[in-house]
């Protein structure tokens, strides 16, 4: 058993991050993806940006992230009408007798280990230009002119809308600030939907919980992952490709993508970075949020996850059977079971790790509750 301090080892933190990843998916509907980034942000040092319609689950997933980690926390909501003050403390009033200008920090987000920081393009210029150096640089002077090292861990920005190219060049750079960007989407499955009505309680239980010196070592763990030959070249194909398609992240971000994959693979449970990593990188390499994620999306599946892409599509058949599918017709619904039945068998024919085995399961339980309500329905 690898030691990483004299207290943490790695077999049990990386335990206690699978356990978080299944306590919060166990609960929080279709929420798989934003998790595992979360978590990933979280390990690779990075910032998040959730972009959804109001009500699709950004504060509760994230208040649930939040809730597991240990450390100081600071929330905050943005308007046009917020204050520097709110944001990174008031000046103190003893201070300025003396004619000094120095910040209270204490609690706010210049003091914090985790930031949530809701609407968060709606600040003023003086907020969005004091978030752009915070965010890159995580020091913080409070006026005294000494910069001090923040604590800051993980900040995540939520939103309703992307910032249009016409919202000028602050809206831009804090927006480069997010390493991992994503589209929060309305439950789509119909089963997901079934779980939203009726489900007693959406709030995860979660059954353990890690610290901040715990966050440290999986970083510092997920650093020394190495790069295997095959993920190396798949990463420098995508870029390529992408380069044809007309998309180019910038430096920054190809650079952040590295450490990215590499926190997602250690997430994994991977002894080393392979090309299936890759796939985190769909939420790194994109520049324009309306055109490109879908295409980056494409590309990557297809250069260092093909496996992968196939599931989905599966998956993606398997919704469109089981939605529009009326039970109490019997001929429609043994139609559906068998094509489901298909699909099952295509899946068994893949090679593939934890996700084929979910899809597995998933696509059984659905021709299994297809059957009962057949049988229920003569
Ligand atoms: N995917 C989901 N899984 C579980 N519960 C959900 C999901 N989506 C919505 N809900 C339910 O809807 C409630 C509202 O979600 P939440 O407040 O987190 O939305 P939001 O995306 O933060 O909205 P806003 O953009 O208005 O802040 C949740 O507390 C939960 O009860
Ligand atoms: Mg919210």
């Amino acid at each position: 058993m690898k030691l990483l301090t004299p207290k943490i080892d790695r077999d049990s933190l990386f335990e206690k991050f699978a356990q978080i990843r299944r306590d919060l998916a166990a609960t929080l509907i279709e929420r798989d993806e934003e998790i595992d980034l979360i978590l990933t942000a979280l390990i690779a040092h990075e910032h998040v940006l959730l972009v959804g319609p109001p009500g699709c689950g950004k504060s509760l997933l994230l208040d649930s992230i939040l809730q597991c980690v240990g450390g100081s926390k600071f929330s905050v909501l943005l308007t046009k009408f917020t204050t520097p003050e709110e944001v990174v403390g008031p000046v103190s009033l003893s201070a300025l007798k003396d004619d000094r200008f120095v910040r209270v920090t204490t609690g706010k987000l210049p003091q914090v280990d985790f930031s949530f920081i809701d609407e968060v393009f709606k600040g003023s210029s003086a907020i969005l230009n004091c978030l752009l150096k915070i965010l890159n640089e995580r020091v913080f002077d409070a006026g005294d002119g000494i910069a001090k090292a923040m604590p800051l861990k993980l900040c995540v920005g939520a939103s309703n809308e992307w910032p249009s190219p016409e919202t000028g060049k602050e809206l831009s750079a804090l927006f480069d600030r997010f390493a991992l960007r994503k589209t929060v989407t309305p439950i789509r499955t119909h089963v997901g939907r079934q779980r939203l009505l009726w489900e007693r309680s959406l709030t995860p239980k979660l059954s353990t919980s890690i610290t901040p010196m715990e966050v440290e070592a999986a970083r510092r763990a997920a650093e020394s992952l190495p790069w295997s030959p095959e993920a190396r070249e798949a990463l420098e194909s995508i870029i390529k490709e992408l380069a044809r398609e007309g998309i180019h992240p910038g430096d920054r971000r190809q650079r952040k993508t590295v450490g990215v994959v590499r926190a997602y693979a250690w997430l994994e449970g991977a002894e080393d970075v392979q090309p299936e990593h890759l796939e985190i990188a769909a939420h790194c390499l994109w520049d324009d949020p309306i055109e490109q994620p879908q295409k980056v999306a494409q590309v990557i599946a297809k250069v260092a996850n093909p496996t992968g892409m196939r599931i989905n599509q599966l998956l993606f058949e398997v919704e469109q059977l089981i939605g529009p599918c009326d039970i109490h017709d019997l001929a429609e619904a043994a139609k559906a079971a068998a094509k489901l039945a298909e699909i099952e068998r295509q899946l068994a024919s893949l090679k593939g790790n934890g996700r084929l085995d979910r899809a597995r399961a998933y696509v059984r339980e659905q021709l299994k509750k297809l059957k009962m309500a057949s049988i229920e329905a003569i």
